[in-house]
């Protein structure tokens, strides 16, 4: 009963003088979710209360979701959460709100002093929400190469603001890449980049490097030694070989249509059953069989010759 009359009197006396200016202002711009905020509440006026003197008022902080007393004099009832800030010789003092969520955001917050005491929305904007791609493992990514183009698409995360990419070779720019927001979020985006371009037989290995700009940070997102020199000469050799079965596959044919010519009487029969293993086995065409032939006609010849 006491204390509420010694308030009220107190509070007739305040009305008396100036009108005093708290404020607070968000201090840390760009936020990042998880990381700290800094809300620094400052007395304007100077001039003192005739009640209290500098440093005596209490200072609190009340706000959150649940708009709950978060500090008082210097102690605050989630210290993993929340920290008061003061300075020395000063009536100023802030609240630490420590690995930021999105629901510490969009709330009212109230800092007061003595008889002032100021209330706000702590509202961010969204290009004041710094998101940076979390790692190497939250980004998927695929690499492929079609028609002498090398393409690479990168998925990143919950990132913000979408960034500007850009692609190097061997330490130059190459190119500019494509940056699409696939789902958009309050605060952030999930973005796709892709980078395409052309492999010359020259410089086929080398260290590539995707770099984006996120306004405040650039962050490398993609940086390997790639070679793709391997995979044409794989793809060289294979398509060498093939040529080559095919030849050799040609070449039998072509013995076997002239020796038919030469001899169709006798020999007619047996070449024509040859003619057909060797259009199974086109590719699998082993020596043995070539050797056979050889012999074969080596014999045949012979025989010829006898004749
Ligand atoms: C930060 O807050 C998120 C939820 O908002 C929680 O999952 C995470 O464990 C917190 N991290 C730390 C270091 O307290
Ligand atoms: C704070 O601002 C957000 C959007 O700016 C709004 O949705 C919310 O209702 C406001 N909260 C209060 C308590 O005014
Ligand atoms: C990011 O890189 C660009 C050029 O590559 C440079 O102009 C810019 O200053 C860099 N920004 C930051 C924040 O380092």
């Amino acid at each position: 009963m006491k204390r509420t009359l010694v308030n009220i009197v107190m509070m007739i006396f305040a009305v008396d003088k100036v009108s005093p200016s708290a404020s607070w202002n968000l201090t840390t711009l760009p936020v990042s979710f998880g990381k700290d905020i800094i809300l620094w509440c400052s007395m304007g006026e100077k001039k003192e209360s005739k009640f209290s003197k500098q440093g005596t008022d209490l200072r609190q902080w009340t706000g959150g979701q649940q708009y709950d007393l978060l500090c008082m004099d210097n102690k605050c009832l989630n210290p993993s959460k929340y920290e008061m800030l003061t300075r020395n010789n000063s009536q100023s003092f802030g609240l630490l709100i420590h690995n930021l969520s999105e629901s510490d955001l969009d709330c009212q917050y109230t800092c007061s002093c003595g008889f002032s005491d100021f209330t706000k929305n702590l509202s961010v904007e969204p290009k004041h929400v710094m998101s940076l791609p979390a790692n190497e493992t939250s980004t998927t990514y695929g690499k492929n190469i079609n028609n002498g183009k090398m393409e690479i698409e990168i998925m990143l995360e919950k990132v913000n603001p979408v960034p500007v990419c850009s692609a190097l070779f061997k330490g130059q720019f190459i190119n500019e890449t494509t940056v699409t927001v696939m789902k958009w979020y309050k605060y952030y985006n999930d973005v796709k980049v892709i980078d395409s371009f052309a492999v010359n037989g020259v410089d086929c290995e080398g260290r590539l490097q995707i770099l984006c700009n996120f306004v405040y940070r650039n962050v490398t997102i993609f940086d390997e030694y790639i070679d793709i020199c391997q995979e044409e000469e794989a793809s060289m050799l294979t398509m060498t070989l093939l040529f080559i079965g095919f030849l050799g596959c040609v070449i039998i044919l072509s013995i076997c249509i002239w020796l038919t010519k030469k001899r169709k009487d006798r020999f007619g029969e047996r070449c024509w059953t040859n003619e057909k293993k060797t259009q199974v086995e086109k590719i699998n065409v082993n020596q043995v069989q070539l050797l056979s032939e050889k012999y074969q006609q080596e014999k045949e010849t012979s025989t010829m010759m006898k004749i």
